[in-house]
Parts: C-alpha cells; structure tokens; sequence
C-alpha cells in the first residue's frame, strides 16, 4: 500500500529535517519575513474579484474564449494557407510581441539581459524566433535555450518548429540526456541546463553559440546555477556573447545583480483576477481532498466556464488522483445517468502530466477538446511554470511539491515530499487567470500559509548532493571550488562531503587534482556511482552486463502496474525476479526481452513497458559508444552473476545496510532504520541478506531501500576500504552508529580536501 502514495504526514515545518534548518539558518535569508509579507501582500490583492461571485464571472463565456475557439474551428476545417495565418495571429497575440522590437534593441545593446513576463506570455516560444528573425545566427551559429525539464524541452522545441514550419531537428531542434534531436542545420536549440554544461565540457568557450538563453532561471536548479557561473567568467573571454536570462516573475534582482547590474526588461503581462480560497481545516489527506473539490467544481459549473488543473507531487499522487476521480464520477453519473464505466462519461477527459509520460500523450494535452468537454489535468511542479495550458480557470493545488532533498549531516539525497513556498503557491494560482479570471483551491490552511511556508523556494545546490557538480567544475579545471561564483553558496559541508566522497571512489587525488579515473568518469553522463560501476566492469570482466544495468537505472519504469490488473501484474514481475539482486533482475528482463528480438507483444504479455525499454536500449548504445571511443576492453561475465554483485558494490558500498532484526535494516553508515521496497525481488524472501546496497532511498512516513542488491560483506569492505572497517562491521552492535573510519590524513594533501576529510570524519565517526 506504501507505494501508492507518499504518505501525508509530516505536514508544514518539520523542525527535524535538515531542509528546513538550513534554510532558516542562511544569512541570504534574512529578509524572509519581509519578502513573506509582500508576497502575502500580492496574494491577498489577488483573492479579491471584482463585482460579485466568481462563478458568475466565469459562467459568463468570454469574449477570448469564444473568439479562440472560432479560430481553432477555422484552422481544422481549412486548408495550410489559414492554418499558417492562424499561427502568426497567434503568435501576434502574446504579450511578447508588443514588446518584440525594444527586447531585440535590449540585446542587441547589452551582453547580459535578464528578461521577466508572467508565464505564457511567450518568453520561451518567442524570443528564440526574434533572435533568429533578426539575424543572430546569420553566421551559422546556434540560439541556445536551456530548460530544467527534459519534457519542457521537447515540448516546446515541437511547437516553435510548428510556429516556423520547419520540420524538428533541421532549424529546430532539441537536445536532452541520451536524445539528441538536433543536427549541423540546427539554429534555434532547445536543450536541459545538463546538457549545456556538459557542452561546456567539450567546448569550454561555447564556440558555436551566438546567444544563450537561460530560461526558467527563477526555478533555480543545480545546473542553471552552475551554468550561471560557468558563463559569468565565460562572458569576459567571449564578448560576442549574449546571455539572456528569463525568469518568471521572482529573483529577477538577484540575477542582474550577479551580472553586475545587467538590465531588467519586464513584459507587461496581462492576467486576471483569481480568488483564492484556503481550506477551513487542515487537509489529511490532500489526494482526497483534490478529488473531491474536482468533481464538486464539474458538477456546479458549466463546462464551458474553464478547464481544472490539479497540482499533486509526483507520478504516483498523480494516477492515484486520477483513478479516485474517475471512480467517483462515475458514482455520481450512475445515478443520474445510469452509467457504468468512465468511458461513458461524454463530457471530461483527464490528462496526467509528468516526465516519465509518454511523449505523445503530453502533446495531446495542448490540443484543444471541443466545446462539449471539459480537461481536468494533473500534473507536477511542471504546470507551474515550464509549460502553458490554456483554458485553465480553476486550479487546485495540494500544497507539496517532491524535492530531492541531500541531509549533509547524514550524506545522504533522497526524495522528500515536501511543502511548496508561498511564491509557488502563486504561481499556482495565477494559472487559472491566465485566458479570463478564475478561482484556486489551496488545500491547506490559510494560517499554514502564513506561518509555515518559506516565501521563496529553496534553490537545488542547497539541498541536494554536489558530487556530480564538483566532478564537472574539476573536469573544468576550476580547483577550488569552495570559491566558485555561485549565486547562492551551498552549505560548504554539502561541498566537503563531495569532495571527499569523490576522493573516497578514486576521482580526485590528495592534491585535490582529477584523477585519471575522475577524467573517464567525467566523460560518461551519468551520476558518479554509475559511472564508477561501469568503469570498475572493466577490471571484473562484465562490462556487458553493466552496460544494461547501467542503462536500466537510467529510465523510469521497467514494469507497467495497471489498474484492476494489479496482481497479475505483481505475478508477471515477479517471475523476472533473480533472488539477489533487484539490479540483476533488471539485467534478466532486458536480456529476455533481447532473447525475445524487442518484441512488443512479448512486453505486453509480461507488463514491461515497452517504450522504456527500447529508450534503455538506446542509451544503452550510446553509453556503449562511449566507451568504444576510449578503447575500453569489453567483456561479457557469461553466467557468472556474482561478479556482476561485486562489482555494483564498488560503487555503492556508501549507500550500503545491514540486516537487523526480521526485516529492519540499518545504514552501515548512518545507523538509520529502514526498509526494503516493496516492489523489491528481496521484499518476500523469507531469509534476508545480512548486507545490503541500495540504488536510492526513499523517505516517506518509513524510510525504504529501493532497489537492493545482496553483498558480501567482505566486498563492501575491500571496496568501501576508506568507509568501513571489517572488524567493526563484524563486531558492531545491531543498533550500530555509523561505521566510519576516519583514515589517516597524509601531511601533503590540498587543504580543500583536507578539511573535507576531517569534517567529514568528524561527523560521521
Ligand atoms: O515562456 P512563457 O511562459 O512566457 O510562454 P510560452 O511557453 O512561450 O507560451 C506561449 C504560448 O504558447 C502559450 O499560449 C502556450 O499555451 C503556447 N504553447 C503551446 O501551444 N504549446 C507548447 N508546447 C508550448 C507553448
Ligand atoms: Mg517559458
């Protein structure tokens, strides 16, 4: 049951958890409350809908409304010529475009702009194509646009190859991990802020672009950060280049200020009035909650009056969500309308959004349904901001939003549902005033609101681990990264624990310098343990085989769960199970699928997710490429399957557990309880493996090892040999504190590291 949902409890303020401490103790901080009551200030001015209520105002069919549907009719019933026609009336209509030629005079005067408009106001669709009308990439050179989201990306690089008629991938194109959609004939790039940092990787100048458009920069992610950085100094060496960077409308300042007071340029936007309306009691449970406030607003309101969209946490909240509306809409249809099944139901479709979604099922989310129906969508943080509906009016938003979350005091990331800051609990709102004025359900107090909620989000290099990050900047050559430009520091144990997790897998050496290993791990694109297993198979003869595994850790879903069908399902999965090892049973469902020539039938019959599949194929082959181009000898383990467990443990023996109890495991080096997954091949086995690693941990009410595989605790030992100590394993009481050895420092080590070492020593031991 555990997996369905995440549960609810540990609502606002949790005072134990290292999020919210760090967060209260940054100096940057310090005007919270003030920020706070500003942005209560805008709330509150927002809530308030002129003339009387707001279902009124809304059951009235605007003039938009009906003008844009007039025109989506004209464009399915004629030929190109007016379809095209429709696109430039479009296009013309942003707010943007009021605003095309002093944004175009803007870049053209200054090497760094920072760009503010309300979401939907055509930031990310058009200001690529006015740089390109204009002439930026006259000399072959590209128009660069990062995104935090891979389904952003995609998305939007579609509908701007749409806008201009082109084909994807000529002038438009996209490039996100593992799915390169682009090619030489490519001008305008929309690509993941990963992939532009790893592009600075091969290309320290970033030769090949023109302008670079940091988009969605308020969302703060690890890499946006790091690229921010990374071009600040970039600017000096390359005065041709232009660097835009667009933000909704918060931490506008922030950015211009870093960039030496580079100018702000605000679109006027245009949006209407929504009134927010708080829940009276504290929601138990916020799934709940939704639903009904969903099926209580379709069945009190005209379908013509707007579109719903619920904000959940995650993939799971989101089906869950789904499923619950659909079954309740059917109980209230059945009486009415003596329905059965939900198909019957005429005049609502319910679109889930997230990023393991199939690709064309999200593009169908942008089409327009036709008068007689209504959209609920579901979606993540994404709707936020990333991505337009349009036609939204009312919004309901559950108040959580899942984070990856990195505990610097325990080393450890995980996925965390976590409350959401009050300037995303706006920018919620504001969805569904976008085409008209509109009404938003927060399930969650307003005193909670007020008392609870940060104002601003917490940027990612706050709370997540920098390993990955300190690789690059070193594989960049920047040696000391405690003083790297960044926008917002990270906790420097944050940074510590990464340095001397690195120096622990071999990538940096007591000078703080790359290691050969560190370069080779650099070049693959992946997290440095996956990296450091895949480079280790080498060494232990099984290359192959962690070619797949590694491949397998990288896509979403392996197994489809569907509903009604949930136990033979479960059965179906359970057959692939290899008793050991979650990570081998993986390995044995691609190499059945292999054996079975990709068939999709085949993944059908036995509930894999086809689609995944293939895409683990496909990185599979480019990873493999990869290697190939440095001459790796790649060998096959044949049926020698431990040495494939061995060699996963290289990489993981700091995320590894020991057997406590009947089921309990603890944390070999944090001494935290927890529990293997429910989905894991391990979780019914009647006789548990004393030690164990994990590929993540996920915290819920309860903490769970996801994806396990068995070791030997003499492995863990040879290759954790800087973390663990055999005696000390095999000594340490059940309720063990962590078993870290604080290894001797060396006289001629890098200060950097050295205080990483003793830091984390002291910590841990
Ligand atoms: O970036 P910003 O939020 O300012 O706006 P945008 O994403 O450029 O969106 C401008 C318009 O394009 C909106 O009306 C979106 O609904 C539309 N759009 C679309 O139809 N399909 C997409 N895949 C993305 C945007
Ligand atoms: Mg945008």
């Amino acid at each position: 049951e555990s997996t369905k949902r995440a549960d609810t409890v540990n609502p606002f303020r949790n005072p134990e958890s290292e999020f919210s401490v760090n967060a209260r103790k940054g100096s940057r901080l310090v005007n919270l409350k003030r920020q706070q009551k500003e942005l209560n200030q805008r709330a509150k001015e927002n809530t308030t809908v002129e003339g009387s209520k707001i279902s009124e105002a809304v059951g009235l069919k605007d003039e938009k409304i009906s003008e844009k549907s007039a025109k989506s009719a004209k464009y399915t019933s004629t030929e190109k010529p007016a379809y095209k026609e429709d696109i430039k009336a479009t296009r013309e209509s942003l707010p943007c475009f009021r605003s095309r030629s002093d944004l175009l005079t803007m870049v053209r005067d200054n090497q760094v702009c920072i760009i503010v408009g309300e979401t939907g106001s055509g930031k990310t669709t058009q200001l690529p194509q006015y740089l390109y009308e204009d002439g930026f990439s006259n000399d072959g050179r590209i128009i660069g646009v990062t995104q935090p989201r891979r389904v952003a990306a995609m998305s939007v690089a579609k509908r701007v190859a749409q806008e201009m008629d082109v084909p994807l991938k000529e002038e438009v194109g996209y490039s996100i991990r593992f799915e390169d959609f682009s090619s030489p004939k490519t001008r305008i790039k929309f690509m993941t802020d990963g992939i532009l940092l790893r592009e600075a990787l091969l290309d320290n100048n970033l030769d090949k672009y023109s302008c670079i458009i940091i988009d969605e920069a308020h969302e703060r992610t690890l890499s946006t950060d790091v690229l921010l950085g990374i071009l600040r100094t970039l600017l000096q060496r390359r005065k041709d280049l232009k660097l835009i960077i667009t933000s909704a409308t918060m931490n506008a300042a922030k950015f211009s200020k870093f960039f030496g007071n580079a100018p702000q340029f605000t679109i006027p936007g245009r949006t209407f009035p929504v009134e927010v309306n708080y829940s009276k009691y504290p929601v138990v449970d916020y799934v709940e909650a939704a639903v009904k406030q969903a099926v209580s607003i379709h069945m009190t309101t005209s379908i013509q009056s707007g579109d719903i969209l619920i904000f959940m946490t995650g993939q799971e909240d989101i089906e869950v969500t789904a499923d619950a509306i659909r079954e309740k809409l059917v109980e209230v249809y059945r009486k009415k309308d003596q329905i059965s099944t939900f198909e019957e139901i005429e005049n609502i479709e319910i679109f889930p959004i997230y990023s393991a979604l199939d690709p064309e099922l999200q593009n169908r989310i942008f089409k327009k349904l036709d008068e007689t129906k209504r959209k609920i969508v579901i979606a993540t943080n994404i709707a936020e901001t990333s991505l337009t509906i349009d036609g939204i009016r009312y919004v309901i938003d559950c108040g959580y939003s899942k984070l990856k979350v990195y505990n610097p005091r325990i080393g450890l990331d995980s996925l965390a549902i976590t409350p959401i800051a009050l300037a995303n609990a706006n920018q919620r709102s504001g969805r569904a005033g976008r085409t008209g004025p509109g009404v938003a359900y927060r399930l969650y107090t307003e005193e909670s609101a007020d008392n609870d909620m940060y104002a601003s989000p917490i940027p990612e290099i706050q709370r997540t681990s920098l390993s990955n990050t300190v690789l690059l900047l070193k594989s960049l050559h920047i040696k000391d990264v405690i003083n790297f430009p960044f926008l917002d520091s990270p906790p420097i144990q944050t940074l510590l624990n990464s340095l001397y997790e690195l120096w622990t897998m071999g990538a940096i050496d007591n000078f703080g310098y790359l290691t050969k290993f560190g370069t080779d791990m650099s070049k693959l694109p992946l997290q440095p343990a996956l990296s450091k297993i895949l480079l280790n198979s080498i060494r232990y003869g099984c290359s192959e085989e962690m070619l797949v595994i590694v491949s397998m850790l990288s896509i979403p879903q392996v197994f489809r769960r569907p509903k009604e069908r949930e136990k033979e399902s479960d059965q179906a999965r359970s057959r692939f199970f290899v008793a050991q090892s979650d990570h081998l049973t993986l390995l044995n469902v691609y190499l059945q699928l292999s054996s079975n020539r990709f068939s999709p039938k085949w993944c059908d019959k036995h509930f894999v997710q086809y689609k995944s599949l293939q895409k683990a194929e496909d990185i599979r082959k480019q990873l493999l490429r990869v290697m190939q181009k440095q001459n790796f000898s790649l060998k096959s383990a044949g049926s020698n399957w431990d040495v494939i467990r061995q060699c996963i443990c290289t990489g993981f023996s700091h995320q590894a557990a020991k057997l406590s109890g009947l089921k309990k495991y603890v944390h070999l080096r944090t001494g935290m309880h927890t529990l293997i997954h429910p989905t894991s091949a391990l979780y019914g086995m009647g006789d548990l493996p004393g030690y164990v690693i994990y590929n993540e941990l996920l915290m819920t009410s309860t903490e769970y090892l996801v994806c396990v595989t068995a070791v030997d605790p003499f492995w863990l030992m040879e290759s954790g040999l800087l973390l663990y100590d055999i005696k000390r394993i095999e000594e340490s009481k059940e309720t063990s504190d962590g078993l870290f050895n604080s290894n001797e420092v060396s006289k001629s080590e890098d200060s950097e590291l050295l205080e990483a070492k003793k830091v984390v020593g002291d910590k841990l031991d």
